[in-house]
């Protein structure tokens, strides 16, 4: 399949280091437990972690779509929990995209049950296309109104992820 340079890593790394250095700011003091989720996210992760100023716990969450390829089947199911207490931690959700907003939201009520101090949420690319539920961004990186991205972490069933630029399929 044919695919474009759509982001290339030094912008990627750029807004990574901004939205860094954000967070380090609003939670100066505090201890963060973020926490990404698999696999999509965790080249972003890693990078955005790492360009943290302020001490932070990490752990990881698994959330899959039936259905593969391009189109998600909207029933998203938890397939990897927490493996920290997060009870009265503030907590940041780490995501690299958001399309329909429904694994988002999912992730997010079942993260609440556990009883946060707080809960804000982070993804490196907001797509606007296919929103089906608001969802609450409190860190966004890049916004894309259409086209499916792969790269960075971001898969084509399983295809692509290991590309260090963000790349579109054509
Ligand atoms: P949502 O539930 O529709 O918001 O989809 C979220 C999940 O679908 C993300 O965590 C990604 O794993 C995947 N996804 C959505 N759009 C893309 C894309 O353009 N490329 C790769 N994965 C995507
Ligand atoms: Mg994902």
């Amino acid at each position: 399949m044919e695919r474009e340079i759509l982001i290339e890593r030094r912008f990627i790394l750029a807004k990574v280091q901004e939205i860094a250095e954000r967070i380090s700011a609003d939670y100066a003091g505090k201890e963060p437990v973020l926490i990404g989720v698999l696999k999509g996210a965790v080249f972003f992760f890693a990078d955005l972690v790492m360009h943290l100023t302020i001490p932070c716990r990490i752990d990881f969450i698994g959330a899959a779509s039936y259905g593969s390829g391009r189109n998600s089947s909207g029933e998203v199911r938890l397939v990897k929990d927490v493996s920290i207490p997060i009870s009265g931690k503030p907590v940041i959700l780490v995501e690299d995209i958001v399309d329909t907003g429904l694994t988002l939201n999912r992730i997010v009520k079942a993260l609440r049950q556990k009883g946060p101090e707080s809960i804000r949420v982070c993804a490196l690319i907001d797509k606007k296309e296919r929103r089906e539920e608001a969802v609450q961004l409190d860190y966004s990186g890049f916004e894309v109104e259409e086209g499916f991205l792969v790269g960075y972490g971001l898969d084509y069933d399983e295809q692509y992820r290991y590309l260090p630029d963000i790349c579109v399929l054509r």
